[in-house]
């Protein structure tokens, strides 16, 4: 038996294995040299630092002591379902029956089984440019057209609903948005959400909101799309503990939609995912009721991460940045020193041993942009900006024409 095996992949194999854009390779690049003991400050990681509750944690113990450990239903534990319909029903003052509420292992899961129950391959999907670069693999996966609208750039990312109205075509079916938005902090206003839900419900076209920073806001509030829609059948909210809640590891996410859509996902997540675990949604149910002054603590933390790091920005001649009105990230514009936002975050980690993440990755009008993260605490930015300040007074090395 010498002939080898040569097994033909799916198509989407093939679709997930393509080459992308570089974001992660500076990334990948610290994680490596970090591991060799390379003294690394990690600025492009997405990961909270912040610890999870802890009396949630002794929630979860008290669950699996309790055998909480088998399959669950397919929609996700009542209790927890009520508790997010409560919470929904706080956020937009309209009342959300559980059976309104699915729940997920994460809200990328949740992104992507609600994508797969309505569009088919070949679908356009317009999104917010820039945009989460999870989205990208999802898109891929279900062969989907991204189809990007840019956010106005030169106004601190602000929506442009005539932007979303000029790519909508007639064979549009849904429309993909994330306010607060990863990566810029932006907010999309309780009137321009109550807009585009008009505008997509007139012309029968899906609106699917990611809230997943809903609750790590600053300033300005942040409006639930239930909250600003009129109508609630065509309109579809993500929401999930990773962020907010310091509990990326638990896998918790949830899609509020219309019974007829849930009803839809319950098909979906019964062929594919066949429940989430019982301690974790214990876990979800308990946290989101005890987690006033921890929420409040949490958004504290990183606003004044938000606030050091946009103070240092301002006072490092040649990059410059808006303030994010919400989230975990502050995007830093590079452009201004002639080169694009992937050769500044390679030359910075190669010589300054930074890691920040190029804009190329989040979209098109990002290209002069690196993404910096909060997820660490001041006393690690403080050095990291002392790094970077010293890398541009040293002076940005001459780069391949582009
Ligand atoms: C906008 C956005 N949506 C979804 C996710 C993924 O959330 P989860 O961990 O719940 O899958 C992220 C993670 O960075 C995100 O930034």
């Amino acid at each position: 038996m010498d002939k080898s095996f040569s097994g033909v992949f799916s198509a989407m194999t093939r679709r997930l294995g393509e080459e992308t854009a570089p974001v992660w390779a500076v990334h990948d690049e610290a994680l490596k040299r970090a591991a060799n003991g390379e003294d690394i400050y990690l600025l492009s990681v997405g990961d909270p630092d912040l610890a999870t509750l802890p009396s949630t944690i002794g929630a979860t113990i008290d669950s699996l002591q309790k055998g909480r450990t088998h399959y669950a239903p397919g929609r996700g534990e009542l209790r927890l379902r009520q508790t997010i319909a409560d919470v929904e029903l706080r956020a937009s003052g309209r009342p959300c029956d559980p059976d309104e509420i699915v729940i997920f292992p994460g809200a990328t899961n949740a992104i992507y089984s609600v994508l797969a129950c309505l569009l088919d391959p070949g679908d356009d999907i317009i999104v917010l440019d820039p945009m989460y670069v999870g989205y990208e693999g999802i898109f891929r996966a279900l062969d989907l057209n991204k189809v990007g609208v840019a956010l106005d750039v030169e106004n601190n990312f602000a929506f442009d609903i005539d932007a979303i109205k000029n790519a909508v075509t007639a064979t549009t079916k849904l429309v993909f948005v994330n306010t607060p938005g990863n990566p810029a902090g932006n907010i999309i206003s309780g009137p321009d959400l109550e807009a585009l839900a008009h505008y997509c419900r007139e012309r029968n076209i899906w609106l699917v909101c990611d809230e997943v920073y809903s609750m790590l806001t600053f300033e300005e509030k942040h409006v639930s799309l239930r909250k600003a829609a009129s109508e609630l059948d065509n309109v579809i909210i993500i929401d999930g503990l990773s962020k907010s809640h310091a509990m990326s590891g638990w896998r918790l996410g949830w899609v509020v939609a219309s019974r007829s859509v849930t009803d839809h996902l319950l098909d979906f997540t019964s062929s594919v995912i066949f429940g989430c675990c019982q301690f974790v949604q214990d876990a979800a149910a308990f946290a989101l009721t005890n987690d006033e002054e921890y929420i409040n603590g949490v958004r504290e933390e990183y606003c004044q991460r938000r606030n050091y790091v946009c103070e240092r920005v301002a006072n490092i001649s040649g990059i410059s940045c808006g303030v994010p009105k919400a989230g975990m990230f502050v995007m830093i514009n590079v452009a201004a020193l002639d080169i694009d936002g992937l050769q500044f975050a390679q030359q910075l980690l190669d010589e300054q041993g930074v890691s920040v993440l190029p804009g190329v990755g989040f979209g098109e009008c990002t290209a002069g942009y690196v993404r910096v993260s909060l997820a660490q605490p001041i006393n690690i930015l403080r050095p990291a900006f002392d790094r970077i300040e010293l890398f541009l007074a040293q002076g940005i090395k001459p780069t391949n024409p582009r």
